[in-house]
């Protein structure tokens, strides 16, 4: 399978063009240009798609199916129907921050509480057209449950390598859905070289991030659809986005600038920021130094769902930032265990500690004056606390333990 291009309706995608040199070649199960090694992402003809076209589309990420490489008759297919999470108004974080009008967009609200429900949706819908037999992937925790998950629920096998050192809550919560599971002795760069070399071998496995890749990523636009469809079809200021492979925040910015070509939201600048952990931040680390070449990292932060040392989207999440006069920052885990409290303690909202990356980026952003404190920014808590309970585990508690009595509860003195 690995070099024949096949008859596939993937909706309005029309080609592969590579990243790098521009080569394009037929729509097929690849993912590295014939002509450079670069990487291949979707080039689309989306025809003329409205607003209201997609208001009318299912209350999931397949009501943007016409801008995805997805058939048409997506949404009858079994998946896990992830997306449209809530975008919250976060009025009292904005406030302890010193900021306008800011707004969360909750991800943790996806099926397996996290982002990646919407790559691997639209990876498996692809897989599937593409005639793949097994949905695959390397993954630092979160992948691992979505895709375990979305295998399960559409009938097919899943294989999925994690390191061995994972969050025990994503170890538990992908091993649930069944399916082949394999915990690795080494880090996420290591295990995600075994995936390459399992995937040269196995012809009809789909590792949704590395042979399936171009499609997979795609999945992360409708993150920026929703946010500008949940605005009033308006883009945002400002946008703060964690960083692992960095394809996320290029695929936001992909969403942003297709829905002004397409003329569904004005054409109005807006800016990109990335935030890493100081343990894992070889984008911040090119960004700070002026450099396009990333210097990969052995990774050492309890965001361990970043923790990737050697991001594949990291020389374009530093055009992107560039380019829209944007910028990437970095911060301790201190700062995560303090970012994923406050924006509990002021929203009501439990990341886990890749929100805590972001929201303890978007203040050391607002205090050394990077970002404007006026302008309208949006975040994105992209997993949910339970997942990473360990990182607040020993600073928070209960109030008080109290004896199941009135003069208990009056001499703890809780009134
Ligand atoms: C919770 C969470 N947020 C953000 C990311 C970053 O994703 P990307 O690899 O697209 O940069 C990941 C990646 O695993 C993640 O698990
Ligand atoms: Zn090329």
């Amino acid at each position: 399978m690995a070099n024949t291009p096949v008859t596939a309706d993937l909706g309005p995608a029309t080609a592969l063009v590579c990243r790098e040199c521009g080569a394009t070649r037929d729509l097929g199960p690849f993912y590295v240009c014939d002509e450079c090694f670069g990487p291949l992402e979707i080039s689309y003809d989306f025809g003329g798609v409205t607003r209201a076209d997609i208001e009318s589309g299912p209350r999931n990420i397949w009501r943007y199916r016409g801008l995805l490489p997805v058939p048409s008759d997506v949404a009858s297919t079994p998946n896990t129907e992830p997306g449209l999470t809530r975008l919250v108004r976060a009025d009292n974080l904005a406030e302890a921050l010193g900021l306008q009008k800011l707004w969360v967009k909750d991800d943790s609200g996806n099926p397996t509480h996290s982002f990646k429900d919407r790559v691997v949706a639209v990876a498996l819908a692809a897989a599937r057209e593409l005639g793949f037999k097994v949905l695959a992937c390397p993954s630092t925790g979160n992948l691992a449950n979505a895709v375990a998950a979305a295998a399960s629920r559409a009938g097919i096998r899943s294989a999925v390598f994690v390191p061995s050192n994972l969050e025990s809550q994503k170890i538990i919560t992908t091993a649930v859905y069944g399916g082949t599971f394999v915990t690795v002795d080494g880090n996420y760069d290591d295990v995600n070289r075994l995936a390459s070399e399992i995937a040269g071998e196995q012809d009809d496995w789909a590792f949704v991030n590395v042979n399936v890749r171009p499609y997979y990523a795609e999945g992360s636009k409708t993150l920026g659809y929703e946010i500008a469809e949940q605005l009033g079809w308006r883009l945002p200021d400002q946008i703060v986005v964690p960083i692992a492979s960095g394809s996320q925040l290029t695929k936001i910015d992909k969403a942003f600038q297709e829905l002004i070509k397409l003329g569904l939201v004005e054409d109005r600048p807006y800016k990109v920021f990335g935030a890493q952990a100081a343990g894992c931040s070889p984008v911040s680390a090119a960004f700070k130094a002026g450099h396009d070449v990333i210097r990969p990292v052995k990774p050492d932060t309890i965001a361990k769902s970043l923790a990737i040392g050697n991001p594949a989207d990291g020389p374009y999440v530093l055009d992107v930032a560039r380019r829209t006069g944007g910028a990437i920052e970095d911060v301790t885990d201190e700062q995560v265990v303090e970012g994923i409290r406050l924006l509990a303690r002021t929203e009501g909202v439990f990341g886990e500690t890749a929100g805590g990356v972001t929201v303890a980026t978007l203040r050391k952003l607002v205090e050394g004056g990077a970002l404007d404190p006026s302008a309208e920014t949006v975040i994105i808590n992209s997993g949910d606390g339970l997942k990473t309970l360990d990182a607040v585990a020993p600073v928070v508690a209960p109030s008080a333990n109290i004896a199941p009595s009135l003069e208990a509860f009056r001499a703890a003195g809780l009134a």
